[in-house]
């Protein structure tokens, strides 16, 4: 048996299926936010079939969650493959968990075909990918890659002001794990993360796998725009400082900054939180998230010097500052790996096509310590970041079927 044929499409689309009842939405979505109650029951049912299929699991400092699977040569280093559990507050059942529950079948897939490997083969389901509480997004892989800081992430809070660290402790004692102390990282051979494309492109193209090359480069900010409180029904016009005019004129010269003839940078406002949030009081505050994404770096660096001169001239009468929270550069994959994902699609006569990724990735920090690829499957109209996001069963179970390929062949190399 191969491992590729070992891969059950029924397993895979029932495993989606109970984790959709974790943080599931009326509207067939989820709300699975990092490091909340059902994020540590989608860590709970991983860990149990983990450990009903004989595999170990251990958690790090910053709450990522491993699944191993031993290879026959202790000293060999270990293929890693996952992706994320957490969700967007309205988010859809396959963004992130597709890439989890894909690693998880592929390790079971290489049991049931009864395939040894040299080097262990780990899954792992990364915190906090989104970045939509806590914020900066792809958290997890970041802290494991050494590009951001374990401590400075523990102390980040959320819109609520909940502090990063309890969040995990609360998570972590919900969901215990056995740990790994330290510093998170450990040296990999490879890292491959499978994911639906969230956008349309293979769904046009009738093609079942994207073989990924790239990913575009992002950057997060946040405004914040100060003024000063007063009554909305006695204070004139010309004494206002209010904070949420001054976010809207900024907002709307960003928007006409950033549109480009190809349509190709991409820049989304997100969040705008207006404070005291009174209908009768004009605000005294309003803070804005940015997210700003294109292929070439240089774009970006001229586009945030761009945002920050908006930002200078158009607060008066208020005051105004834009902070960058996260910037991660365009990644671009090892050829070996999108040469070993295109073969393997092939082989199972699979309709592939390359294409890079818009949408950002925990890959892109793995890609920094090992030879790293990504393989996407169709999502329905290409939509994603929403409740109605869906794919079929035989996508997804084609996607894990050329990972599972991959993975055997990197951890006999
Ligand atoms: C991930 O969800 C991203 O924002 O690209
Ligand atoms: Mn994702
Ligand atoms: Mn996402």
């Amino acid at each position: 048996m191969s491992v590729a044929s070992a891969v059950r499409e029924d397993r895979l689309w029932q495993r989606h299926a109970d984790m959709a009842k974790l943080g599931g939405t009326p509207k067939g979505g989820v709300n699975r936010q990092a490091l909340s109650a059902e994020d540590a029951a989608a860590r709970n049912l991983l860990a149990g079939w983990a450990t009903a299929r004989g595999f170990a699991i251990f958690t790090d400092a910053i709450g990522n969650l491993f699944v191993r699977r031993d290879g026959t040569d202790a000293k060999a280093l270990p293929v890693l493959s996952g992706s994320h559990m957490d969700s967007q507050p309205t988010g859809g059942r396959f963004d992130g968990m597709y890439g989890v529950l894909a690693a998880f079948e592929a390790l079971e897939a290489l049991e049931d075909a009864g395939v040894k490997t040299r080097r262990p083969v780990i899954a792992v389901a990364w915190t906090n990918e989104e970045g939509s509480r806590f914020q900066p997004g792809a958290m997890g892989s970041a802290v494991f890659a050494g590009h951001n800081d374990l401590h400075a992430m523990l102390a980040v809070r959320d819109w609520k002001g909940v502090v990063l660290k309890d969040a995990l402790a609360e998570t972590l004692k919900a969901a215990p794990a056995p740990l790994r102390k330290g510093k998170p990282g450990f040296a990999l051979d490879g890292y491959v993360e499978v994911h639906i494309e969230q956008g349309p492109r293979l769904e046009n193209e009738h093609k079942t796998i994207g073989v990924v090359t790239a990913i575009q480069g992002s950057r997060r900010y946040i405004v914040e725009v100060t003024g000063d409180e007063a009554h909305a029904g006695t204070t004139p016009r010309a004494a206002r400082k209010d904070a949420f005019h001054s976010a809207l004129r900024i907002a709307a010269a960003m928007y006409e900054a950033t549109t480009d003839a190809e349509d190709t940078l991409r820049f989304t406002i997100g969040r705008v939180d207006v404070s005291p949030g009174s209908p009768n009081t004009v605000p005294g505050k309003a803070v804005f998230t940015i997210d700003m994404r294109h292929p070439a770096e240089a774009v970006l660096e001229v586009h945030e010097a761009k945002l920050a001169a908006i930002v200078a001239a158009g607060a008066a009468p208020c005051i105004a500052a834009i902070e960058r929270v996260t910037a991660v550069a365009p990644t671009n994959f090892d050829p070996k790996v999108i040469d070993l994902v295109r073969a393997k699609a092939n082989a199972l006569k699979l309709a592939n096509m390359d294409m890079p990724s818009g949408a950002g990735h925990d890959a892109m920090h793995i890609a920094k310590l090992c030879p790293t690829g990504m393989i996407f499957v169709p999502c329905e109209r290409g939509v994603s970041h929403n409740e109605s996001e869906n794919a079929t069963p035989s996508d997804l179970a084609a996607g894990a079927r050329v990972l599972a390929e991959v993975l055997a062949d990197l951890a006999n190399r």
